[in-house]
């Protein structure tokens, strides 16, 4: 560890010498544990970070509309233009690789969740749906239907690892909640839960910002520190070791997410993809997602503000938009891949820059909560490994069916517990009407079987489904085929053997 001398002519050589500027106020408790943090630091690295950020926050982001094209068709694919066959060749496909072992899913979950503004990590929400169950818990519940899936497909007993990179902020709750809930039913030694790094927050005039009198202001480098992140835990390592030749990385936010989807792993497979992307058609040229294109013919995630309304808006000849391919923060690699990118990339990935309200104590000692962003934090983005792959692939799903991200609280118009909880509602009505289930509204009302309405807007009624009953919908006309059901309706593991056995 540093001692008091040592980090002070460091930090003056770096011209960060404020960080210090309270330690003849801190208790001797305050100072080790100052010193410590100030140990872990890239102390030499530091002069360049907080220049980096300073430089990067004043430059506009490059305007990149003259180079760009859309992704290829010939390397994108399609839910909805593809016909029934080939769909399920790739489901057949994927549920095989699954049942060999050699699929495993990542989560995202290091993000602090500012907006939606709790105190806990956002996989332990509860969007109040009628079995109160959170994020985490669909999830797991999804993984272990799906390797249910493939074991009855195509044979022996399989496993899904489910890879979990946390931070500083998430992975003590994050583990302590699973530990509580009996990994909801997951074998614990599949659940392998790590932490990526934490950098320093800046200011707008290039120094670190201190988020008390002895302790500086830090945040996850992003989630693309998953690739540091992965090196620095041994990751691949440990996949090798299981025979996981894929991986599915996914966002903790989007409540629909397919986990290990058997239709995304096995048509990237089948294309020899070493890296893909899930995309949606975009809801509008102004919807604020980035666009998975080609910038002088690499694949890039172009964010919006990289490119001008007017080419956003650009259609073509059957009136779609031209750069339509929404992220959705749903990949596919192979470790082959990702090997790579921690052995020849990780340190060329580019650094983004994120605005922040930044809690921080001012020169005279008061805490300050700021109104209006007064930070920097520089950030990786997962999907920047792109233009690294030599077989890219893009795979369109249908939003309705797979895309509903949790990043707002409630009260905002997107994106919030209500609008992730209705898009979940609405699918599995969907799913029941569809299974020949005529389902009775609170007023007793059947609902007609068009009622499908748009992602967010309120469910016609409440009708539930378990992951553990059903991963996409599969399986329900034995259990539902016309029965009429009052809702709310929950249909868990109980209820489906009930209704079996009638
Ligand atoms: P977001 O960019 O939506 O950030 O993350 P967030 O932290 O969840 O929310 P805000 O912006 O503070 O409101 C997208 C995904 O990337 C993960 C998040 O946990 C989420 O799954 N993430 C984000 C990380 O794993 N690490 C990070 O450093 C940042």
């Amino acid at each position: 560890m540093l001692s008091y001398e040592e980090a002070q002519q460091h930090l003056e050589a770096v011209g960060q010498a404020h960080v210090l500027q309270f330690w003849s106020e801190l208790s001797d408790e305050e100072r080790q544990s100052f010193l410590q943090e100030l140990s872990q630091l890239d102390l030499k690295g530091l002069k360049n970070h907080c220049e980096g950020a300073q430089r990067a926050a004043e430059c506009p982001p490059e305007s990149l509309d003259q180079h760009i094209e859309p992704v290829p068709p010939g390397s994108i694919g399609s839910v909805r233009k593809s016909d029934g066959k080939s769909l399920e060749e790739w489901e057949n496909e994927g549920l095989l690789q699954i049942s060999k072992s050699r699929v495993g899913v990542l989560l995202l979950a290091g993000g602090q969740g500012t907006r939606l503004g709790v105190q806990y990590p956002k996989g332990m929400y509860d969007v109040g749906l009628p079995s109160r169950k959170t994020l985490y818990q669909i999830q797991a519940e999804r993984i272990q239907r799906v390797q249910q899936l493939a074991e009855r497909r195509h044979g022996p007993e399989c496993s899904i690892p489910w890879y979990i990179m946390t931070s500083e902020f998430t992975l003590a709750p994050t583990e302590k909640f699973f530990k509580e809930n009996n990994y909801f039913g997951l074998k614990p030694s599949d659940v392998l839960m790590f932490e990526q790094r934490m950098i320093p927050a800046v200011s707008f005039d290039g120094k670190v910002i201190l988020q008390g009198k002895g302790k500086i202001a830090m945040a996850p480098d992003g989630n693309g520190g998953l690739y540091q992140a992965l090196v620095d835990n041994a990751v691949l390592e440990d996949m090798k070791k299981r025979g996981l030749e894929y991986l599915h990385v996914y966002c903790v936010d989007n409540i629909l997410v397919k986990m290990a989807d058997p239709v995304f792993i096995g048509f990237c497979v089948s294309r020899g993809a070493d890296c893909g992307a899930k995309v949606v058609e975009k809801a509008s040229p102004v919807e604020p997602v980035g666009v998975v294109c080609r910038v002088q013919g690499v694949t890039q995630v172009v964010e919006y503000s990289e490119i001008q309304p007017e080419t956003a808006q650009l259609r073509g000849p059957g009136g779609e938009l031209v750069f339509s391919a929404g992220n959705i923060c749903n990949h596919f690699f192979t470790r082959a891949f990702l090997q790579d990118v921690a052995e020849k990339f990780k340190d060329q990935l580019k650094q983004h820059v994120a605005l922040k309200k930044v809690p921080f104590v001012d020169s005279c000692g008061n805490q300050v909560k700021p109104t209006k962003p007064n930070g920097i934090k520089m950030e990786k983005f997962v999907f920047d490994v792109f233009p690294f792959s030599r077989n890219f692939v893009a795979f369109e799903v249908v939003r309705e069916d797979e895309f509903s991200p949790l990043k707002n609280a409630d009260g905002a118009p997107t994106d919030s517990p209500t609008t992730a909880r209705n898009s979940l509602l609405n699918q599995h009505c969907r799913w029941a009407v569809a299974a020949g289930a005529t389902l009775l509204d609170e007023h007793g009302k059947a609902v007609p079987p068009s009622s499908s309405v748009s992602v967010g807007d309120a469910p016609p009624a409440q009708c539930e489904i378990s992951p553990l009953v059903s991963y996409f919908g599969e399986g329900l006309d034995q259990l539902l085929k016309e029965r009429t059901l009052k809702t709310p309706f929950i249909l868990d593991e109980k209820r489906a053997s009930e209704l079996q056995a009638q």
